[in-house]
C-alpha cells in the first residue's frame, strides 16, 4: 500500500520533476523563441514530454513496483500471513502487527472477512505495516508474483478450508485448497528463497487415536479427507524440509474458541457455512436466536457425564504459540506440536458455560450419537512447552467464551454482509481493486485502500 502511494508520489514528482523541466524549458524557448525551426522542434518535445508524463500518471499503480514491502529492512521482519481475513489468521495478524512485525496478508475472501481486514488496517493505519493482496493460492502465476514482488521473511499458512464434515461431501475440494495450494506456496518459498514456514494443522490429522492424551507421536491416521489432506501436506513440508534449509513448524491445532479481548476481532463465518459449523458458533448462533437451539449428539459415551470430550484451546494462545514458533524458527530446524490445553472438556460442560457467558437459557436437545465422533480427543502439550516455552494461559472456558460473545453481540450480522463470490471489483465500495495485468485470473487482484490514491 505504502508502495502504491509511494509510487504515486514518485509518479507524481517525477511528473512534477518534468513539467519543472518543461517549465524551464519553456522559458528558454521563450528566450529563443526568434529561432523558429528550434522553436518548432522544442514544441513537440514538450509535447511529447507532457504525454510521457500523463501516461506514467495515468498508469494503473503496477502490482511490481517497488515499496517498502519489497525491501529487506534490518530489524523489521516481514511475515506472509495466508488466510488472515479468516478466524485464526486475523487474530495472529493483530498479533504481529501489535509484535511490530510487518504484514502481508493473502486472501481470497472465499471464506474471510473484508472486515477483518478493516478492522486490522483501522488500528494500524500505518503504510508500511500491512498490506493486504487479495489472491487465490490455488493460482500459481498470482503466487509467484506476490513473492517476486514482495520480500517475506517468514510464512504463516492459515488458508484452508477447514470443516470435516464439508471434507466428507466435497473431498476434491479439499485435496486441492489444502494439499495443492499448500504445494504452489512452497514452490514460491522454494523459488524465492524463504525459508521459515509455520504450518496450521489439526489433531483432525490424528484420526481416532485409542490411547489418550494424544502427542505428536501418537499414529497419524486421519479418517477424513480434511485430516488427510492436512497431513499430505504436512508429509509434502517435511519432505521438501529434509532437502533444503527450510525452518519448518508445524502446529497441530485443537478445538479453537475465543476471540481478541479488545473486541476489535471475532469469528464470523459465512451463514451458508453455518450447517458444518463448530460449537462455539453455533452455542452463539443459538444465543442470538439465529437458530432454535443446540443439538448435542450422543449422552451415552464412556466419560464423566456422557458426551464427548474435547480440547478447547483460545485464540489468543494459539496465535501465541505461533509467535514463539516465528522466534524460535531457524533454517534447517524442523519442529511439530500439539497446540492444545491438555485438559478435555465434555460438551455438556461446554454447553453450561456456553448458556453462562450468553446469559441465554438455550435450548438443547439431546439426540442419539452421530457416526464418525469420536468420544475423547485432548492433547498432550508437554513437548511445545518443553522447547517453546509455550503453555496455555487462558483455560478459563467461561471467560474465552464470555469475550467471544461481547464481540458476537456487538456484530449481530458478522462484520459486514459478507461479499458474494465470485465477485467483481466495482463491488468492492471505497476500496480500489487493481487487477493484476498479463497472464493471471480474474480472481488474481489486488485491493488497496481508496484513500491512498488521493
Ligand atoms: N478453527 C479451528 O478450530 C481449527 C482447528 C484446527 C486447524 N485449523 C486450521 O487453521 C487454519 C485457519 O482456520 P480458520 O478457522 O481461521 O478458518 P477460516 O475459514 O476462518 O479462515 C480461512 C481463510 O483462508 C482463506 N482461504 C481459503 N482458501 C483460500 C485460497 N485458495 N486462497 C486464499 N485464501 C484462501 C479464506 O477466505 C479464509 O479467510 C486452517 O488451515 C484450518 O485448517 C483450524
Amino acid at each position: 500500500m505504502k508502495g502504491l502511494s509511494q509510487m504515486f508520489h514518485s509518479s507524481r514528482s517525477r511528473s512534477q520533476l518534468r513539467s519543472s523541466r518543461s517549465w524551464s524549458f519553456s522559458e528558454i524557448e521563450y528566450s529563443e523563441s526568434r529561432r523558429k525551426p528550434h522553436f518548432i522542434g522544442k514544441v513537440l518535445m514538450t509535447a511529447l514530454l507532457t504525454t510521457f508524463c500523463i501516461i506514467i500518471v495515468k498508469q494503473p499503480p503496477s502490482f511490481s513496483s517497488s515499496n517498502v514491502f519489497s525491501r529487506r529492512e534490518a530489524g523489521v521482519i516481514h511475515v506472509l500471513v495466508t488466510g488472515g481475513a479468516g478466524y485464526i489468521g486475523s487474530h495472529a495478524a493483530l498479533r504481529l502487527l501489535k509484535d511490530s512485525y510487518r504484514v502481508t496478508i493473502v486472501d481470497n475472501l472465499s471464506r474471510g472477512n473484508i472486515g477483518a481486514i478493516k478492522a486490522l488496517q483501522q488500528q494500524f493505519p500505518q503504510l508500511d505495516r500491512l498490506q493486504f493482496i487479495f489472491a487465490d493460492l490455488g493460482d500459481a502465476k498470482a503466487v509467484s508474483r506476490i513473492f517476486s514482488s514482495n520480500s517475506f521473511d517468514a510464512v504463516m499458512h492459515f488458508a484452508a478450508v477447514a470443516y470435516v464434515g464439508e471434507s466428507m461431501l466435497e473431498p476434491l475440494r479439499y485435496y486441492r485448497n489444502i494439499t495443492a495450494n499448500t504445494l504452489i506456496l512452497l514452490e514460491a518459498m522454494a523459488a524465492y528463497d524463504v525459508k521459515t514456514l509455520i504450518y496450521s494443522s489439526t489433531c483432525a490429522t490424528y484420526g481416532q487415536p485409542e490411547k489418550m492424551p494424544i502427542t505428536e507421536d501418537t499414529p497419524q491416521v486421519a479418517i477424513n479427507p480434511y485430516g488427510k489432506a492436512k497431513k499430505m501436506a504436512e508429509d509434502i513440508i517435511l519432505d521438501y524440509s529434509n532437502k533444503s534449509a527450510m525452518g519448518v513448524t508445524i502446529l497441530r491445532y485443537f478445538n479453537v474458541i475465543g476471540s481478541d479481548p479488545n473486541g476489535w476481532l471475532g469469528e464470523s463465518p459465512r451463514p451458508e457455512l453455518r450447517e458444518h459449523g463448530r460449537i462455539s458458533g453455533a452455542c452463539f448462533d443459538a444465543a442470538l436466536g439465529i437458530i432454535p437451539g443446540l443439538k448435542v449428539k450422543g449422552t451415552d459415551y464412556g466419560t464423566a457425564d456422557g458426551t464427548c470430550i474435547r480440547d478447547y484451546i483460545d485464540v489468543t494462545d494459539l496465535v501465541d504459540a505461533h509467535v514463539k514458533a516465528l522466534n524460535k524458527a531457524e533454517p534447517n530446524k524442523v519442529g511439530i506440536y500439539n497446540v492444545g490445553t491438555g485438559k478435555g472438556r465434555s460438551v455438556k460442560e461446554f454447553v453450561e458455560a456456553c448458556k453462562k457467558a450468553t446469559g441465554i437459557d438455550i435450548q438443547v436437545e439431546y439426540l442419539s450419537r452421530r457416526p464418525g465422533d469420536y468420544p475423547e480427543v485432548y492433547s498432550d502439550p508437554s513437548k511445545i512447552k518443553k522447547e517453546l516455552n509455550w503453555t496455555a494461559k487462558n483455560t478459563d472456558l467461561l471467560a474465552s467464551l464470555q469475550i467471544a460473545w461481547k464481540w458476537q453481540k456487538s456484530h449481530r450480522h458478522g462484520y459486514e454482509s459478507p461479499l458474494p463470490w465470485p465477485f467483481e471489483c466495482s463491488l468492492l465500495k471505497n476500496w480500489v481493486c487493481l487487477l493484476i495485468p498479463d497472464g493471471s485470473t480474474d480472481e488474481a487482484m489486488v485491493i488497496y485502500k481508496e484513500h491512498l490514491l488521493v
